[in-house]
């Protein structure tokens, strides 16, 4: 199974394709989530990164797709992957087509999770992240346990919520004729508890 998770800044991606990854027993390719990691590790690609990133926009499509390329080039993504913020431009999900190609492969569904904006900021500024796990955690909705060691992202304030919510709506949204195109395009509602959330994908998904 390949498959791509679209959707606006914490609109569940990250929290559906953990979800995802585990039960079909592929990885999960997260762009920003290997940003940030090569931001932490202070590579001089993560600190190019980070002047976009805080300014909410988007990094270089060629930024990306290198570091994309390099991770699909790994044993444990040739059974498939769950792409979870990537691709965001035409250009990007274009080289996507190619990469898989060259691979004798191709995407099998593209999932859009659909959330209201205003709902988005709330998701997003409420946040947390345990820096050891990496899970996923909302102060409102899935409160973390006390052990955990959590992280706020840099990005996650309101007035870059409010940006990084502006370029999707500018760039990423413009993806979705593209997948509509090649006919593997599903949207389902995000809003609902997580579970049921899941339970949409899982329809769209027929498995
Ligand atoms: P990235 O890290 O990809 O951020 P994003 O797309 O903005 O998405 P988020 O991680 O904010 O949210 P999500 O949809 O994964 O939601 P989550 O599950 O965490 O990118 C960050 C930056 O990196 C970009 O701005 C850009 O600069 C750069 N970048 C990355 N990829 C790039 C690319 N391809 N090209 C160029 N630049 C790129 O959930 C959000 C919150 O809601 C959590 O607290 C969660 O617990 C909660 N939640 C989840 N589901 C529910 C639910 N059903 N009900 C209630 N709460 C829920």
């Amino acid at each position: 199974m390949r498959l791509v998770l679209l959707g606006p800044p914490a609109s569940g991606k990250g929290t559906q394709a953990r979800m995802l990854a585990e039960r079909l027993g592929v990885p999960t390719i997260s762009t920003g989530d290997m940003l940030r990691a090569a931001l932490a590790a202070g590579t001089e690609l993560g600190r190019e990164a980070q002047r976009y990133m805080s300014a909410g926009k988007l990094v270089p499509d060629e930024v990306v797709i290198g570091l994309v390329d390099e991770r699909l080039s790994q044993d444990d993504a040739k059974k498939g992957c769950i792409l979870d913020g990537f691709p965001r431009t035409v250009p990007q999900a274009t080289e996507l087509d190619r990469l898989l190609e060259r691979r004798g492969a191709a995407l099998d569904a593209v999932v859009q999770i659909d959330v209201p904006r205003e709902l988005l900021v709330e998701r997003a500024t409420l946040r947390r992240t345990d820096k050891r796990t990496g899970q996923i955690y909302h102060l409102k909705y899935n409160p973390p346990p006390p052990e955990a060691e959590l992280v706020h992202r840099a990005d996650d304030q309101e007035e870059t919520v409010n940006r990084r919510l502006d370029e999707y709506e500018a760039m990423t949204a413009a993806l979705l004729p593209h997948y509509e195109k090649q006919g593997i395009l599903g949207r389902i509602d995000g809003v609902g508890d997580v579970s049921e959330v899941a339970g949409r994908i899982q329809a769209v998904l027929g498995k």
